[in-house]
């Protein structure tokens, strides 16, 4: 068990540095400072996430790989809110809506990190009042901890001075498999419900059953037989890009410390499968549904559409304008907390 920590390069940020915890297995967890980034995690050898071998490949062009989103993942409506009577404007930087933090997010800061022990690196990073139009002095800690077992835990908290909206992520791209794309991987989610979209990728408000539909995860079945099939919501973006409402959990709850499992990723032809755990509600399960060679992977050669699933917790889109679902207020005096565990097996 080790971690190590090199000069990574310099970002319009600041200096970075990439961290590398070794476990007891020998296996690989890398983490950058810039945007408190996984890198990579290299299980016997073989890579599981999208992402580049150096910083330039971060500064450059591409789609939030393995990123720290925030701090409000996801989209609100026209980049538009109030609380309590005050109306916010932050940027809109995805058609007419506010995506993943502003053009400024938390993907693009130099956080500042300790690692914590030999299995943990912790993160740090302060988000000014006002920053990218959020109000209130917000203080985030994010602590990657890499088990002897495999498993990627983070664990995310937030406290702020002034009442403000939250929601953080990880972007990581998972391909567990060695095919170009995921369609032949089998992806289990104890979601019986979605959130349906408008074509701007806003929800439309309503909780849909997953019964019957391209939506139902709950046994196994190929991502590839997912996309392929005939769904008003499916050809909206491509493919999927929709949060599942995580089973066990009302409408009304808060994200709790108690971890759940919502899902199986397993690669029949590697044997490989991640199971994930998280306290939040929902999960932004999107196949990277992108034109084919609009961005690159760590070779540089083009990445193909459905190259990569990912499996991002967190609450649903658009929120602070919709009372109906689970609140991501967070006021002065409380510590938001959320955690997920990717297990590799
Ligand atoms: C996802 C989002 C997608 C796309 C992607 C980044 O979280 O739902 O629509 O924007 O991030 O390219």
């Amino acid at each position: 068990m080790s971690i190590t920590s090199t000069k990574w390069g310099s970002s319009p940020a600041g200096p970075a540095k990439l961290f590398t915890l070794t476990n007891a297995s020998g296996n690989q967890l890398s983490v950058t400072d810039y945007g408190a980034t996984i890198t990579s995690i290299r299980i016997g050898g073989a890579e599981m996430i999208l992402g580049y071998d150096e910083l330039a490949g971060y500064l450059g062009d591409q789609p939030y790989y393995g990123a720290t989103i925030g701090r409000y993942g996801n989209r609100i409506g026209r980049g538009r809110f109030s609380l309590d009577g005050n109306l916010h404007q932050v940027p809109t930087n995805n058609g007419p809506n506010a995506l993943h933090g502003g053009p400024e997010g938390f993907d693009k800061r130099r956080w500042v990190a300790a690692p914590k022990g030999q299995q943990c690196l912790l993160m740090t990073l302060f988000s000014p009042d006002g920053d990218q139009g959020f109000p209130g002095n917000l203080t985030v800690t994010v602590a990657f901890t890499w088990t002897d077992d495999n498993a990627l835990r983070i664990d995310y908290t937030a406290s702020t001075d002034r009442s403000t909206v939250v929601n953080l992520t990880n972007h990581a791209y998972f391909n567990i498999g060695t095919a170009d794309t995921v369609l032949s991987q089998e992806l289990t989610l104890k979601a019986g419900r979605f959130v349906p979209i408008d074509g701007e990728a806003i929800p439309t408000g309503e909780l849909a059953e997953v019964a019957g539909t391209a939506f139902d995860f709950r046994t196994a079945k190929q991502i590839g037989q997912g996309v392929a099939a005939d769904h008003q919501q499916l050809k909206l973006v491509n493919g999927f890009d929709h949060t599942f409402v995580i089973d066990e959990q009302t409408e009304e709850a808060e994200a709790t410390d108690r971890l759940r499992e919502f899902a199986l990723l397993h690669d029949r032809a590697s044997g490989r499968k991640l199971r994930a755990f998280t306290t939040e509600p929902g999960v932004q399960l999107f196949t990277a549904n992108f034109e084919p060679g609009q961005f690159t992977r760590r070779d540089g050669s083009p990445l193909p559409t459905y190259g990569a699933v990912c499996l991002e917790t967190q609450h649903f889109p658009d929120s602070p304008n919709r009372p109906a679902f689970p609140s991501t207020r967070l006021d002065p005096g409380r510590t938001f907390r959320s955690s997920t565990v990717y297990r590799f097996e």
